[in-house]
């Protein structure tokens, strides 16, 4: 939180140096979804750090604050930790005996997003992010103490309460495509405060970027059809850079009909 928040502080050239339109690229900083398309600009800068494979990756990753890569470092290897951990629950909760799945985690994909959302005059008139549900199996989330974060629940967007010391983990499109709907990736947004920045860290994790993401085969049967189409980073990336995005999320666009 401390090197996030110091990163921000930088002046904006040295900022700038990230910016990057390419998604596959090893940093990304930046302001909205995707520069080039999106008409509207949100209440929000992010640098987007990817994971794997960390080695090759880490001689790209911004050299200032000189303890950035250090820490963050640290931390994306604590949160794979622990999205194993939540993962092998998981697999067990759908009553999957074999464990090929993680298997296919070990050489997975792991992206590290670091939001700020400045404070805001107008705070009603925009969104820190509008609504969405996450890429992945789960994103594993620490936020500030400041409020922003909020779930669609029963139709009602509701506040998540910044809790110190705790993560929020949130359900993304893959691990509801590969439950084959038993769990349900979250929509959800951020609002942004009148009087005080916020910061979030998000960790986004799934198979491999080349790997396809499909309904577990144990999890398909007469009663419970297959309820989504085959899925990889490709289809997300065409998804992203299509007009289907301004109506489908990305999770409708794969859904059999
Ligand atoms: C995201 C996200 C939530 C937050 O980065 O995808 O939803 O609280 N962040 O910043
Ligand atoms: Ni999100």
């Amino acid at each position: 939180m401390d090197v996030s928040r110091r990163f921000f502080e930088l002046p904006f050239e040295e900022r700038a140096k990230y910016m990057s339109t390419d998604m596959r690229a090893a940093v990304r900083y930046g302001t909205s979804f995707n520069q080039n398309i999106d008409g509207i600009f949100c209440w929000r800068d992010f640098l987007k750090l990817n994971c794997h494979p960390l080695l090759d990756l880490l001689p790209y990753w911004p050299s200032t604050p000189i303890d950035l890569r250090e820490k963050i470092v640290s931390y994306a290897k604590h949160m794979e930790t622990l999205f194993f951990m939540l993962m092998k629950a998981i697999i067990e909760s759908l009553g999957l005996a074999d464990e090929d799945i993680l298997n296919e985690f070990e050489d997975g994909s792991q992206l590290m997003v670091i939001n700020c959302y400045p404070w805001c005059p107008e705070p009603d008139l925009t969104l820190g992010i509008p609504p969405h549900s996450d890429y992945g199996f789960l994103t594993l989330l620490l936020q500030d103490s400041i409020q922003g974060l909020q779930i669609m629940s029963k139709g009602e967007w509701v506040t998540i309460e910044p809790l110190h010391g705790s993560l929020v983990i949130n359900v993304g499109d893959h691990l509801e495509i590969f439950s084959n709907g038993r769990y349900k990736s979250v929509l959800h947004r951020v609002l942004v405060n009148p009087t005080n920045s916020r910061i979030s860290i998000a960790s986004l994790h799934s198979l491999p970027f080349e790997n396809i993401v499909r309904p577990s085969p144990q999890l398909i049967n007469e009663e419970n059809p297959r309820r989504f189409k085959d899925t990889d980073f490709a289809a997300f990336l065409e998804y992203i850079s299509s007009i289907e995005h301004k109506s489908k999320s990305f999770l409708e666009s794969r859904k059999l009909t």
